[in-house]
């Protein structure tokens, strides 16, 4: 049976609500990952030829998996670099620069915008969310949409805006396609980039938010529900310990309103704790 218009338009306005509104796979592509097997040789239809006289006859050496097709380099060479770039960088603009020109991480292929940061780098407080979504990556700024609407009223609930005292960023600056979750390679690549910004913002607190976030930051090894409200550290390359407040995902709360009321709880903790880092 035909589908009508109608329903095929329904459908996709609620692909597109879900954040699906790229023609692509459902499962990630891993283009950095191992490589395929080299084709199988054909099989001679004839004896070999013979040897030209005096040419050399080593035997022929089996290809490493690794070695990177054209136009694809192994994972941990990207993020090799990525380590390397992001050292170099003296300056958040600096660093905005160098992840802008970086092509090592396949998320950038796919997605519009660059999604840096937003809000005062020179803010207390630093919030560090998982990776762009649709909205965000049409602003090419973090936290825009519902999530970030939220996230800004629970922001005013302790005094913060994002415009003065608030700088926010995330662990991925481009939107993984579909809003699927970033594959650990992903993250790996673009883990150098988001502590140096860290580094470079230098903030006195830290929040993370949602658990992926407070996996890469504070290499949290138990779920966000488990961790958050109590401090934890993060320490820069440099040596410095930053205090860190894991919290909920501002997206979480909009689909589990009941606790909200636990993200109130870690906010007030970092109001709190704002206020004792002033008086010392
Ligand atoms: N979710 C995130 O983790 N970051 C954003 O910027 C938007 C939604």
């Amino acid at each position: 049976m035909a589908a009508s218009r109608t329903g095929i338009e329904d459908i996709l306005r609620f692909y597109a609500d879900a954040g699906v509104d790229e023609a692509l796979d459902e499962i990630a592509t891993d283009r950095f990952g191992a490589m395929p097997e080299p084709l199988p040789p054909k099989s001679p239809a004839r004896e070999p030829a013979a040897p030209r006289l005096g040419s050399a006859q080593p035997a022929a050496p089996a290809l490493p998996r690794v070695q990177p097709a054209a136009g694809t380099v192994p994972d941990e060479t990207q993020a090799a670099l990525a380590r390397e770039l992001a050292r170099k960088a003296a300056s958040l603009d600096e660093l905005r620069d160098i992840v802008a020109a970086f092509e090592g991480c396949n998320l950038k292929a796919t997605a519009k915008t660059l999604v840096f940061a937003d809000g005062n780098p020179a803010a207390r407080v630093m919030f560090v969310g998982e990776a762009p979504g649709r909205d965000e990556d049409l602003e090419g700024l973090p936290f825009v949409g519902r999530s970030g609407k939220l996230l800004d009223r629970m922001l005013a609930a302790i005094g913060l805006d994002r415009a003065t005292s608030a700088y926010i960023a995330n662990v991925i600056p481009w939107r993984p396609p579909g809003n699927r979750t970033p594959t650990p390679h992903e993250t790996e690549i673009c883990r150098p980039f988001i502590e140096r910004q860290i580094e470079l913002a230098s903030p006195e607190i830290i929040v993370t938010l949602g658990g992926p976030s407070a996996k890469v930051i504070l290499h949290a090894t138990e779920g966000v529900l488990k961790m958050r409200g109590s401090w934890r550290v993060h320490t820069t390359a440099g040596g410095k310990a930053i205090p860190a407040m894991p919290t909920l995902h501002p997206a979480y709360l909009l689909r589990n309103p009941a606790h909200k009321r636990l993200a109130w709880r870690d906010f007030l903790e970092v109001k709190a704790r704002l206020r004792a880092l002033t008086q010392d």
